[in-house]
């Protein structure tokens, strides 16, 4: 869509989790313009509602080596280890960091210490939490409160409305392509950064070094529509579209030679999902749309205790963390008999895949729409300290955990993979970075790690902003988008794209229900397609319809994804093809749309 307006920042970051605002903390520290853009308020995103906390190994007898080794088998033979032992060393400080900088996390009131817990995979306690079960809350409380000191902030408050010209040009999933075994993406997938890093630039815009007092400006309700680059493709900006009124209403632009993708993941995708509502796909589908590098979409992680509503529940569902399990809770079915126990060596601490898999197969078992946490052992001051969030949620839902055990089943929880991005978070398209959940830096290969989100984001954001500020990317002016060929969904196709990716691209996936999935993903692709060309109709453009577009752009790769790899792996769970192949998959599964026009 052509912008109304445009402002100029150096750098743009999209997102305003735990990924974005690290990133832009540290730019605006060392002098940088940065505007950061977000979806809707600042603490909107699925950072708050991390519960568990951030595995990092701040424990005695604890190493970076023995993390990276859990992290290695929760991945199921496709993290990219050079990531991992990044994440795991560099991990420890930065936690001290975000402490450092205002992060409140539970101690020892005997000692002082670090109060450090379990998940599903560790071998040790070496998870950190907040406020019992409120860590991303706390950690976004510290981060926005940070951003917001000293901070301009912007308008695009109030009713969103449809306004803005134009669509995406979203096109056909492509067909993803395996990278050689052993060729895992460890340093740089692609030539981002031609110019190399110190080499001046000779010609465009860059972001300065200046020390000292940046900006970060702040722009709420406004949806990152798409990349601006310049004559030589090199990243120019993003348009957007600001729900609110003022000047900055509507489709306008920030110019910027550096963008940081930081917009968290795609669980809508699915009907049930431990997601928030605005957790659909934009960064990877803006992404795709621009040409980068996705990979590992199938690996989509599903939380294997999430409070069980009813089989008809939709949208985002309230998680029971791993950290309850790691504390003593047991699963145990309609009888109250336990059934990990001698599935795997950790039982109910297993690695999640595992114990998702462990549930949904007693499930299968026993014709149960769900199983059971039992933690009434913990009795009524313990669930009260140590779990308020999950216990109120509970309660409100009309499950009191102190005296009945909770129901739960599998649902929809994390994206394993996204943009793909070398150890310094850059893309394979120059001046954009991925980070957070979108990306796929290689650290969570097939099944991600209990609690590694968010040390990935703070690990991977520094790094981002340390890569901007030493080999600043340069850009000349942006190129004025063309009108789109490609049609926007209604709102109402978020629903239908939800269900159909719930039955054909669930915890459980088949040759059969994937081919089915495509054909119906593609069915609504195709309808808005010729709409379009009959009768010049499409959605009219506004937040909803653009979400819908996106859903069915990120869930037809998925799919697509799904259906070429043909073995179970991590969490992707094939029943057709119930065994691990790593003669044949131990590879990635790499999609770069062509666009249309070239
Ligand atoms: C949880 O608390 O169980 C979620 C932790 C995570 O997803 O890493």
């Amino acid at each position: 869509p052509a912008p109304g307006w445009a402002i100029e920042a150096d750098v743009v970051v999209v997102g305003s989790g735990v990924a974005g605002l690290t990133t832009a903390l540290r730019c605006a520290a060392a002098g940088a313009k940065v505007t950061v853009v977000t979806k809707a308020k600042l603490d909107d995103g699925s950072t708050r509602w991390a519960q568990g906390g951030i595995a990092a190994a701040l424990g005695d007898g604890d190493t970076p080596q023995q993390h990276l080794d859990d992290t290695l088998v929760a991945g199921a033979g496709l993290c990219d280890e050079p990531a991992v032992r990044t994440l795991v060393t560099e991990g420890p400080d930065a936690v001290r960091r975000l402490i450092a900088s205002g992060a409140r996390f539970d101690t020892s009131e005997a000692t002082g210490e670090i109060l450090l817990t379990r998940e599903g995979g560790h071998h040790r306690s070496r998870i950190a939490h907040a406020g019992g079960d409120a860590t991303g809350a706390e950690v976004s409380r510290a981060l926005v409160e940070a951003v917001r000191v000293g901070v301009p902030h912007a308008e695009g408050t109030g009713v969103p409305h449809a306004e803005g010209p134009g669509v995406p040009h979203a096109e056909g999933p492509g067909v993803p392509h395996a990278e050689g075994p052993g060729v895992p993406h460890a340093e740089g997938p692609g030539v981002p950064h031609a110019e190399g890093p110190g080499v001046p630039h000779a010609e465009g815009r860059g972001v300065p070094h200046a020390e000292g007092q940046g900006r970060i400006e702040t722009i709420e309700n406004a949806l990152v529509l798409d990349l601006l680059t310049d004559t030589r493709g090199r990243t120019a900006g993003v348009t957007l579209h600001v729900m609110g009124e003022g000047q900055r209403d509507g489709v306008g632009a920030v110019h910027a030679p550096a963008v940081v993708l930081a917009t968290g993941g795609m669980g809508q995708v699915f009907s049930a999902t431990t997601n928030p509502a605005v957790s659909t796909g934009d960064g990877v589908a803006l992404a795709l749309r621009a040409g980068a590098e996705v990979s590992d979409l199938e690996f989509v992680q599903f939380h294997p205790t999430v409070l069980w509503l009813g089989p008809e529940a939709e949208g985002q569902q309230p998680l029971v963390s791993e950290a309850v399990r790691g504390e003593g809770a047991h699963l145990v079915d309609a009888d109250g008999v336990r059934f990990m126990q001698g599935q795997h060596e950790l039982a109910e601490l297993a690695p999640r895949d595992i114990v998702a898999k462990g549930i949904m197969r007693r499930m299968q078992q026993t014709g149960a729409e769900h199983m059971y946490l039992d933690a009434r052992h913990f009795g009524a001051e313990m669930w009260a300290r140590r779990f308020p969030t999950i216990l109120a949620a509970c309660r409100a839902n009309g499950i009191d955990p102190v005296t009945e055990p909770i129901p739960v089943a599998p649902a929809a929880h994390y994206a394993s993979g996204g943009v793909r991005t070398d150890l310094h978070g850059r893309t394979t398209v120059p001046g954009l970075y991925a980070c957070g959940e979108v990306a796929c830096t290689g650290v969570h290969g097939a099944n991600r790690l209990a609690s590694n989100s968010l040390l990935e984001g703070l690990v991977f954001a520094e790094r981002i902003a340390d890569d901007i500020l030493a080999n600043p990317p340069a850009a000349g002016a942006p190129v004025v988008p063309g009108p789109s060929g490609d049609p926007l969904l209604e709102h109402s196709a978020r629903y239908e794209i939800q269900r159909v990716m719930t039955r054909g691209a669930g915890v459980l996936r088949s040759a059969e229900s994937l081919a089915r999935a495509a054909a119906e993903l593609e069915r609504i692709h195709t309808q808005a397609v010729e709409d379009l060309e009959r009768d010049h109709k499409t959605a009219e453009p506004c937040v909803e319809t653009w979400e819908a577009t996106n859903l069915n752009l990120v869930a037809r790769v998925l799919v697509a994804a799904a259906r070429r790899r043909e073995e179970t792996r991590g969490c992707h769970w094939r029943e057709d093809r119930p065994d691990r192949d790593d003669l044949n998959w131990r590879r990635h599964l790499v999609v770069r749309l062509t666009p249309e026009r070239t």
